[in-house]
């Protein structure tokens, strides 16, 4: 039972998780240190962790909740859509993660054979996600080559000749694995486009809150668009799974089919993690904005290190943790360059083919406290130093 011919040709069909991957090559080393998880060096807020301690033993904590959340949360979680995300009709769904969230919108948007639209260089979970559940006719559209902004034209182009029309089109804000951002202007304009179109724009602002150089973060809003958001990167939740969907309230339909896959895979997020969300928004988005301020030096500390693969090949950083740079020409198997660097230098980042763009590597700066990234840094700057003036000697 066990052969492949038995299993389903949707999951064969799926990329293998890059994550998954990369922690097997961690495990084959002693003493890596990792620049490649999208994740935070924080634990949630401490007094919210406190405030959950105390509800171990409630008994609410360990029974079912309502699908959509507990409405203290909902309601908190509204009214942060308004007051920050300038959200003002939207309803809420609490899920267990955004990519749980993610998974529950392709479920409830797309059929197989539909066909959706996702920029270059692509979040790879999502990418995954529409493979595993049919929607196999994945257009991927090209970024800016300097930018990496979304190319807003070939949208416009494609949405109009594609017949029939993408069913979606994604975009992350700002991105993984870019860390690039999409100003406001270039957001409303893809908005617009989807609208006209009649297909629906999904927006993931899992890294909302981390912006630099002044830069500032915009959500839209519309009948055909939904909103991501999750808990993991921005309150230190990683391991507590949750996130939210953020649809507009005139979608009566849309929320009904939406309840039907969430009773189906979590039925809810865990309540203990709804509880330290409604405890961590407590802290606000202050508390948030305080640490993201912290990883400035780190990203510095990153960019430095790849400087031997020159200024112009380091991109994005302006949002999110990451950077994305380019390799030499000669190395475009970005997997080979990802295990030597892993074995020879033991620092470890993601190579850019998980993302559809191969002969690139993601590296994220945001997991490691000052002291340990400059460590890491200096294995990086080493490696990519030799590699680029001797190649991948053994
Ligand atoms: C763009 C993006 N969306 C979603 C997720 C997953 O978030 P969660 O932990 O809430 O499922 C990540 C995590 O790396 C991400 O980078």
């Amino acid at each position: 039972m066990g052969s492949l011919g038995m299993l389903s040709r949707r999951t064969l069909g799926t990329d293998m998780p890059v994550m998954t991957q990369i922690r097997k090559l961690m495990a084959e080393l002693t003493n890596p240190m990792s620049l490649a998880q999208g994740v935070v060096h924080w634990q949630p807020p401490q007094k919210a962790l406190d405030k959950v301690k105390e509800i171990v033993w409630d008994p609410t904590t360990s029974s079912y909740g309502p699908d959509e959340g507990i409405p203290e949360l909902r309601e908190a979680l509204q009214k942060k859509l308004r007051e920050e995300n300038k959200l003002f009709k939207s309803h809420v769904m609490v899920t267990a993660g955004a990519n749980q969230a993610f998974v529950n919108l392709v479920l409830t948007l797309c059929d197989h054979g539909d066909s959706v639209v996702m920029f270059e260089p692509y979040y790879f979970n999502a990418y995954m996600a529409f493979q595993m559940t049919g929607v196999t006719n994945i257009i991927v559209g090209p970024g800016h080559p300097e930018t990496l902004y979304p190319d807003a034209d070939w949208l416009e182009r494609t949405l109009s000749e594609s017949k029939p029309t993408p069913k979606v089109v994604t975009v992350v804000n700002p991105g993984n694995p870019s860390g690039t951002y999409v100003p406001e202007p270039l957001l409303k304009r893809i908005s617009e486009i989807c609208k006209d179109a009649g297909c629906w724009l999904i927006v993931d602002n899992t890294y909302e809150y981390f912006m630099y150089d002044g830069l500032k973060h915009s959500c839209v809003e519309g009948d055909h668009i939904v909103n991501l958001f999750s808990f993991s990167k921005t309150y230190g939740m990683m391991g507590w799974r949750l996130g939210y969907i953020a649809y507009s309230e005139r979608l009566e339909g849309f929320a009904t089919e939406l309840v039907k896959i969430q009773d189906n895979i979590p039925i809810c997020a865990a309540i203990i993690s709804q509880r330290l969300a409604l405890y961590a928004l407590e802290e606000g988005a202050g508390w948030v904005v305080e640490r993201v301020k912290g990883l400035v030096k780190n990203r510095e500390i990153v960019k430095e290190a790849l400087e031997p693969l020159g200024k112009e090949n380091v991109k994005g950083g302006e949002g999110a943790i990451y950077l994305w740079a380019k390799l030499p020409e000669e190395h475009r198997d970005d997997f080979r360059v990802v295990r030597w660097l892993a074995h020879r230098h033991g620092v470890v980042v993601i190579p850019g083919c998980a993302s559809g763009s191969p002969g690139h590597v993601r590296v994220s700066f945001g997991g490691l406290q000052e002291e340990e990234m400059r460590a890491a840094a200096e294995r990086l700057r080493k490696g990519l130093e030799e590699l680029v003036h001797r190649g991948m000697v053994e």
